[in-house]
Parts: structure tokens; sequence; C-alpha cells
């Protein structure tokens, strides 16, 4: 009797507390600095049960993946580009975007995460919300960021923030309740409630490249040639920001990651594209390093460097633990860019620089080229680009 009591009250407790959300879910719009949280979620069509937060389901569909995103039902959203998989939405209230991140396709969670530590200098949080693998963004007073790991290695922020175009002095604590609410997941539901919205977004457009592109100390950089390629950011080991075309990154990682998992060969990247702006400090730097003689020798002069064309890119070795990126520090291990070189054509990477090229030797130089390319050159050991070039 006394548990059955028990099991009464809390089961009629319980039944209050309910009904104390749903009503105030369902209270209609409070006024706009109102502090609850579900003053304009409404309780229609849920994407998931598990929020006590019910809001409309708005779907998306891009790149080839669906996914699911439960915002509140008064978000007016705009999908702010044709050719970008982003959008935009507003309330009174809120402010909700989601972009590419555009930095890497990253292998794992834990990648992305250590890279997003890196790159924000806050604590981070690595969620797994419905299938979907996030990274968030602590201690940020104004906004909350998720970045988010497609299935694709497509990466995404999502950022919530107050909408002070309409309240300046809304607060991120006073919108914090809503911003929990917003929900993401890559599954699904398997019956779409009326009243949600479908959208599709735009596929992501990368342009077409020309891998074999020759740039040397008589081929200058084509005109316009960055708007002619899709860049990707990153942060190497050192913390030194790195960009780079993007299949040549994403071949890259596939090389590194090749390396690590297969030869206990550990890279990061020193350089990938270098400015004109860039190139020109570089020889200064190794002016001052080394002389001008060699400055010269190894570097080329800017608007003749394959640094900018982003398909080129200088590795560094890490040894027990440790960063070696010196010119003549790296060449002491010899045996480590052997392996490295063996490994170069099966992920489309050429030496770029063999011995007895144009420039002095150079094992950490690695030209993107393509696999099928690649492969046909590094056949025949210390063939360049250019008599490649010059016989087909
Ligand atoms: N070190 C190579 C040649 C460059 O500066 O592009
Ligand atoms: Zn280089």
């Amino acid at each position: 009797m006394a548990d059955s009591k028990k099991k009464f009250i809390v089961l009629l407790l319980t039944a209050l507390l309910t009904m104390g959300l749903f009503s105030c879910a369902s209270d209609g719009p409070a006024s706009a600095e109102s502090k609850k949280p579900a003053a304009n979620i409404t309780a229609a069509s849920t994407v998931s049960t598990t929020s006590t937060y019910q809001a409309k389901g708005v779907w998306y569909s891009f790149n080839g993946l669906k996914f699911a995103m439960k915002v509140p039902a008064d978000l007016k959203i705009k999908a702010v580009s044709k050719y970008k998989p982003q959008f935009t939405g507003h309330n009174d209230r809120i402010k909700v975007s989601l972009r590419r991140w555009n930095q890497v396709s990253y292998p794992n969670l834990k990648s992305l995460a250590a890279l997003v530590k890196k790159h924000t200098g806050r604590k981070i949080r690595q969620v797994r919300q419905g299938g979907l693998r996030m990274v968030k963004v602590q201690g940020l007073k104004t906004k909350i960021k998720y970045y988010i790991l497609m299935p694709n290695g497509d990466d995404y922020i999502l950022t919530i923030s107050p909408n002070k175009d309409k309240h300046p002095k809304l607060k991120f604590k006073d919108i914090k309740e809503e911003a929990k609410a917003i929900e993401v997941s890559l599954r699904m539901p398997k019956k779409i409630p009326s009243g949600a919205k479908r959208i599709r977004l735009a596929r992501t457009k990368f342009p077409k490249v020309n891998y074999l592109v020759l740039v040397n100390s008589s081929h200058k950089i084509p005109n316009k040639w960055m708007k002619k390629i899709s860049v990707v950011k990153t942060v190497n080991s050192l913390g030194k920001k790195v960009t780079a075309e993007r299949k040549t990154y994403k071949a890259y990682l596939r090389l590194q990651r090749d390396l690590e998992k297969n030869d206990e060969v550990f890279i990061d990247l020193d350089f990938g594209i270098r400015t004109v702006k860039e190139q020109q400090k570089l020889i200064d730097d190794y002016t001052k390093r080394y002389g001008a003689a060699y400055a010269n020798r190894i570097a080329a002069r800017p608007g003749y460097s394959e640094h900018h064309t982003g398909l080129a890119l200088d590795v560094y070795l890490i040894i027990d633990g440790k960063e070696v990126y010196l010119n003549e520090e790296m060449k002491k291990y010899p045996k480590v860019w052997k392996k490295i070189h063996a490994k170069l054509a099966k992920h489309g990477f050429i030496l770029r620089y063999p011995k007895n090229s144009a420039y002095p030797y150079e094992p950490w130089h690695i030209r993107y080229v393509g696999k099928k390319t690649a492969k046909k050159i590094m056949a025949e050991p210390g063939l360049t680009l250019e008599q490649y070039l010059a016989r087909s």
C-alpha cells in the first residue's frame, strides 16, 4: 500500500510538472526579453521526443546528406548562398547560422577536437548527438558554437547567438535555454511531422583545378589563380596556420595517416600556400639565417614559387615527439624521407625537387598532381615535372 501510494505521488508530481512545462510552452509569445525558455517554441511537430522543449523541425538536405534540425517554429530561415550549403535564421530573440567551416576534412572527432582547441584557444567538449559528431566550444559568453563533423568529412559551424539587432541588451544567458533546445541530428525521423519545413540547400561546387599547372623560375603563377581554387585552412603542431588547396590537403591527410599507421612516421605541414608577400618574407628570413646566396638558390622568386598554387606542401618531421623543421636538421633523416617518398605516388604526390633538379634537393617539398601522373613520374626516380610535361 505504502509503495503504491509513493508511486502515485511521484506520478502526480511528474504529471503536474509536465503540465507546467507544456503550459509554459503554449503560453504564446511572451515579452521579447522574457527569460522563459520555451516561450516562442511551439509544441507542434517534434523531431525528437527526448527534449523538454518542443519545436517544429526543419529538414535540410545538401551534398547528398539529409539531416534534421529542431528549431523554434518562428525562426525565419534564409539559405544565404546559391552555391554554398549554409543558412542563417532568426526570430525575435535568437540568431542561428550554419555554415561550412572550410577548415579540414578531419578523419575523426578527436583530431577535430584538437584542431578546434588550437583554433579557439578555449575549452572544448566532444558531443555525440543523434549520430552527429560535434565539438562544443565552452566558455563563450556571447554565443554557442558547435563544430560539426558530417559523415562525408565536411565540417560545419553552428552558431547560436542573441538577436541584438532586435534587442541590443539581450545577453547570451537570456537565450541559453532556447539555444540548448536547438538540436541537430543526422538521423532523419521516419515520419516527417506535418508543419515541418523542408529545405534543400545547394551543393558545394568546387572549381575544376589544373593539377598539372607548371610554376617554376620561368613560369609565373597564372593570373587570378587563387580564384580558381578552393582552399582549406589548418593549424600545425607548432600552432602555425597553414592553407592548402582542398583536394591537395585531403590527399595529404591520407598520406599522413598512412605513414602514421603503417610506417610509424610522423609528419606535419610547415607550408602550404605562400602569397607573393610571404615568399619575399621567406627569402628575407633565409637570407638572415643562411646568407643571400643560399636564400636565392633554395627559394623561388616571388610570383614564381609553386607554393602560390596551393598544390605544393612542405612537410616537417616529428621525431620522438619533437618537431624537426629546420632544413639542415631535416636532412639528417634520409631513412625517414625514404619511407615518406615511397608513399607519395599512392596518394597523388611527387617529390618535386629530387637531386639534380632546378633547385637544391628538397626532401620535404611535395607536389600534388593526382595519382595517375604521380605514379608515372615517381616510377622514374629523378624525373622532374618539367621533363614529364615536355614528353606529353
Ligand atoms: N623552395 C621552393 C623552390 C620555393 O620557394 O618555391
Ligand atoms: Zn616548398
